[in-house]
Order: structure tokens, then C-alpha cells, then sequence
């Protein structure tokens, strides 16, 4: 029987420490929802002690999740475990998992600790985690740059302490795909208890070898893997789930394991990721990127449409990407749109559907065939969404290439409208100037996308704004056929997410620049 890699997702803990990601509760709680869809063995849901955000979406996502171990990362300190259990406490499978450093640099600089005294602490730390929980994962971080006799060692004595799981991260992405097997291999070798818990590993990309240091190792014996969506996290990221999954499925017969991932909602989750973090997947990345299945050269083009596996090694059906459908019309009523949305897979809310339905009313007036995209894109806009403070009333503009672009904005506030105008360098940056003086507010717009949902003149755009106040990021979302008024949306979205987290109280800080009318 071949063995069974359990998948640990922590695209909502090291994901979320990409710089410029900031999901808030609702958000963490839709992702995952659909990790428990795609069928990861361990969430870990965030640093419970790293704020109070953090702690409530732990603690949301351990009363909702049926289906997959919920864990809280905790450094080796009695004030983070504490923390962790009091929101995984709710999980149906709860999990802390410590961590120290045990690398001579990190000892040394960071933790300006001997040895003797991190042994001693995470000893101490995992038989204090493990008076609240029976599953505990015990973190060697900085593993990879470790002496070896001292991994062993703090192996076999946390795994005496109670640990569960003994997680070897590459904490900078330094190994190498035969460094690391064999990494692995010592340690299956020389840690006399080691059969007694799951072997764990957590490989980061900085040399663009994650996805190959966590293959390298399977190969020699660990049967956990910690990944997350797209790759994300620090720096350079993590292994990404979708290329480790389909490495091991497409080349089962190298491999021979098996996963308990259900491969078609691959493609979903990893757009629901990018969605929500604001982070865009490369076109060219592997399995969810917009080319990854494309055929552009004519001899591919012809060798595929002659025998499909002269070019493609896996189908795109096999990630859940489906052929763009044009699936509703503007004659659709309410029950077939319902029923579309629970054939896609959506459990939303009354107010959601019916917030979601109106707008694809709206869509399917402005254009002639609505596919499963344009859906997901509608969708995405109005779930997990905050308050909404303020709500767009309307918008002009007037720009030209002999012009200067002016834009007039009203928004409605506890149903009082507020116009506004000003001035800009073209119609968005003078949208988004009235929006700065109707709001009250000034924010600092730190990355601006666009993207067509589907092809075709009358798409909807997708526009992904990442605006900073305070120090902290957020990410605002609008979809629309008109560039224009997604960029509007989206940039009020923004704005709703600063004053659901920094408070209203914000409001009247303006000092924005913009040219008043
Ligand atoms: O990269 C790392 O070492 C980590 C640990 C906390 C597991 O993220
Ligand atoms: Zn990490």
C-alpha cells in the first residue's frame, strides 16, 4: 500500500506574512472553508499571540472546520501557548504547534541561548502544550542550518515530552534537494523514537527549491508536508501545495504516494487565494497560472489537437479549471442562479445571494454571455466583506489626452450623500483624489491592479488596489465592465477595511493633497 502524505496548510499563518497581505476574520474563515473543500489534513488557521485579529480568525475557523486538524503556531513561551489553546480549544481536531530556534546563529544572536538552555526550554514547552492538547508539533526552526548530534538529540527528548508531530523547516530556503533528503534520512536514521510521531517539513523558496526540497524529502521518509496556496509567504514564499500535489499525482509511478487532496478544487482555491490577498499569481506559474495549460506555438497547438498527451501532462480539468461556459443570461431568474451557485460549490448566505444576484442582474444587462468566471469574479466581491461605511451613490468623469482628468464622486454615509471633486493625473488618480476628500480620509495607495475576468471588449475587470494607513496594508476589491467604477469600487473597499479594523474614528484626518473643484 503506497503511504499517505498528510498536506499542512499554512497559507493563512506564513501565507498571511507575505508582506502587504492582511485577511481579516471573514476572509481567513472563507479560505478555509475551501481548504477543507481541497481537503488539507492541517490548517494552521495563524500566530494566535501575534494580535487580537489573528486569535478571533484562529478561534472562528476552529468552530467551523469539520474536517481538518486546526493548529495555532506558539513559540516555546507558556504566554503563546496559552494563547494558541484558548482559540484551537473549539477544534474538532486542535493542534499547538511550538517552535524554537536551534540553529547556532539563531541561538546565538536572536535567542542569546545555549544549547543546554533551548533543549531544556522545549522540553519544558512541549509538556506545557501538552497538559491543554494531545496533538503537538514541535518546530526545529532554522533545522536545515543546525548542528546535527543537537537536532537528534532535541528530537528524541521533545518526542519523549509528548510531541506528535517533529517539523524540519528550511527556514531561509537554504538546502539543497540531496542536502535535505539526506537531511531527512539522518534523522529517520538516528532519532531512536522517531517512528512514534508523524516527520514533518516546511521548505522555503528562496532558492526556488521548496517544492523541491519537500519532494526530496518524502522521498526519505517524512510524510508531512507544510505548504501553502500559490506559494505564498515570507520572502520568497513556501512550497506551493498545487505543485507538490500534482508533482505527486501526475508522477505517481516515481513517487508512490498518495495525498488526500481532491485535485479539481486546486484551481478555485488558488483564485480565491489570490482574490482575497491581492497577490497576482504569475502567468507562467506552474499548474494555476494563466498559461500553464496554454498551447501557443503551432506545432504544440497541433500535437494537442491531434493526441492531447503529446503536450500535456496532466489536464486542465484534472485542477478544476473548466472551459469559460456561458452558463446564465440576462433571462435567468433567482432559483436558476441559486442553483448555479451551488453546483459551483458556494454555501452563501440569504443576504449574500441576494446581494450577489442583484449584481448579476446588473452584469447582465452591460453584457451578453456570463461564464463561471464572471460569477466567481461577483461572488468574490461580496463575500467576506466588511461593513459597509461608506456606499458609492454615483461618479463622473471627464479626461482626455488634452484634458485634465476631473472626477466628481458621491458616497453615502448612514443616509447622508457626500460629493466631492478633484483633479488627478488621468480618471483614476482623480477618482480616488474625491474619494480621499468625500470619505474624510487620506490613505496611501501602494499597488494598483487590473484584470479582465474573462476574454472578449465587454469583460468584467477586476481591480485589486493595496492601500496602506497607519502602517498596516489592506486590500480592496471592484469588479465591474466599466475600468473605472471597479477602480472606484475597489478603492472604496479599501476604505471600508480601514475603518472596519482602525475605526471610525479615523474619519476627518484628511490632509489629501488633491485640487479641490
Ligand atoms: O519557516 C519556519 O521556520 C517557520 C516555523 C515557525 C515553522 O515558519
Ligand atoms: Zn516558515
Amino acid at each position: 500500500m503506497s503511504t499517505l502524505i498528510r498536506i499542512f496548510d499554512t497559507t493563512l499563518r506564513d501565507g498571511e506574512q507575505t508582506p502587504g497581505v492582511n485577511l481579516n476574520v471573514y476572509e481567513k474563515l472563507e479560505i478555509a472553508k475551501q481548504l477543507e473543500r481541497l481537503g488539507v489534513d492541517v490548517i494552521e488557521a495563524g500566530f494566535a499571540i501575534a494580535s487580537p485579529g489573528d486569535f478571533e480568525a484562529i478561534k472562528e475557523v476552529a468552530k467551523n472546520i469539520k474536517n481538518a486538524t486546526v493548529a495555532s503556531l506558539a513559540r516555546a513561551l507558556e504566554k503563546d501557548i496559552d494563547r494558541a489553546w484558548e482559540a484551537v480549544q473549539y477544534a474538532e481536531s486542535p493542534c499547538i504547534h511550538t517552535f524554537i530556534a536551534t540553529s547556532d546563529i539563531h541561538m546565538k544572536y536572536k535567542l542569546r541561548m545555549t544549547e543546554e538552555q533551548v533543549l531544556e526550554r522545549a522540553v519544558a514547552m512541549v509538556k506545557y502544550a501538552k497538559k491543554y492538547c494531545p496533538n503537538v508539533e514541535f518546530s526545529a526552526e532554522d533545522a536545515s542550518r543546525s548542528r546535527l548530534e543537537f537536532l537528534y538529540k532535541i528530537f528524541e527528548e521533545v518526542i519523549k515530552a509528548g510531541a506528535t508531530v517533529i517539523n524540519i523547516p528550511d527556514t531561509v530556503g537554504y538546502s539543497t534537494p540531496e542536502e535535505f533528503g539526506s537531511l531527512i534520512r539522518n534523522i529517520k536514521n538516528n532519532v531512536s523514537n522517531i517512528d512514534k510521531v508523524i516527520l514533518s517539513v516546511h521548505c522555503h523558496n528562496d532558492l526556488g527549491l521548496a517544492v523541491a526540497n519537500s519532494l526530496a524529502a518524502i522521498q526519505n521518509g517524512a510524510t508531512q508536508v507544510e505548504t501553502t496556496i500559490n506559494g505564498l509567504g515570507e520572502r520568497a514564499g513556501n512550497a506551493a501545495m498545487e505543485e507538490i500535489v500534482m508533482a505527486m499525482n501526475t508522477r505517481k509511478d516515481f513517487y508512490g504516494f498518495t495525498n488526500n487532496i481532491d485535485t479539481t478544487q486546486i484551481y478555485r482555491t488558488s483564485r480565491l487565494v489570490s482574490t482575497l490577498t491581492g497577490i497576482a499569481v504569475q502567468p507562467n506559474k506552474a499548474i494555476v497560472g494563466a498559461n500553464a495549460f496554454a498551447h501557443e506555438s503551432g506545432i504544440h497547438q497541433h500535437g494537442v489537437l491531434a493526441e492531447k498527451s503529446t503536450y500535456e501532462i496532466m489536464s486542465p480539468e484534472s485542477i478544476g479549471l473548466k472551459q469559460n461556459r456561458m452558463v446564465l443570461g440576462k433571462l435567468s431568474g433567482r432559483h436558476a442562479f441559486e442553483e448555479k451557485l451551488r453546483e459551483m460549490g458556494y454555501n452563501l448566505t440569504e443576504e449574500q445571494i441576494k446581494i450577489t444576484f442583484q449584481k448579476f442582474k446588473e452584469l447582465a444587462d452591460r453584457k451578453k454571455e456570463i461564464s463561471d468566471s464572471d460569477i466567481e469574479a461577483l461572488v468574490s466581491e461580496k463575500v467576506a466583506k466588511v461593513p459597509e461605511v461608506f456606499v458609492l451613490e454615483s461618479f463622473q468623469i471627464s479626461s482626455g489626452n488634452k484634458l485634465v482628468a476631473t472626477s466628481t464622486v458621491s458616497v453615502r454615509r448612514n443616509g447622508t450623500v457626500k460629493t466631492e471633486a478633484a483633479t488627478g493625473e488621468g480618471p483614476v488618480d482623480a477618482a480616488f483624489n474625491a474619494l480621499d476628500r468625500a470619505v474624510g480620509i487620506s490613505l496611501k495607495l501602494e499597488d494598483y491592479s487590473l484584470r479582465a475576468v474573462t476574454g472578449g471588449k465587454d469583460a468584467l475587470g477586476e481591480v485589486t488596489v493595496r492601500v496602506s494607513k497607519n502602517g498596516k496594508s489592506f486590500t480592496g476589491r471592484g469588479v465591474s465592465t466599466d475600468i473605472i467604477e471597479s477602480s472606484i469600487r475597489a478603492y472604496l473597499d479599501a476604505i471600508n477595511r480601514v475603518l472596519s479594523e482602525l475605526g471610525e474614528e479615523i474619519i476627518g484626518d484628511s490632509n489629501s493633497k488633491a485640487d479641490a473643484i
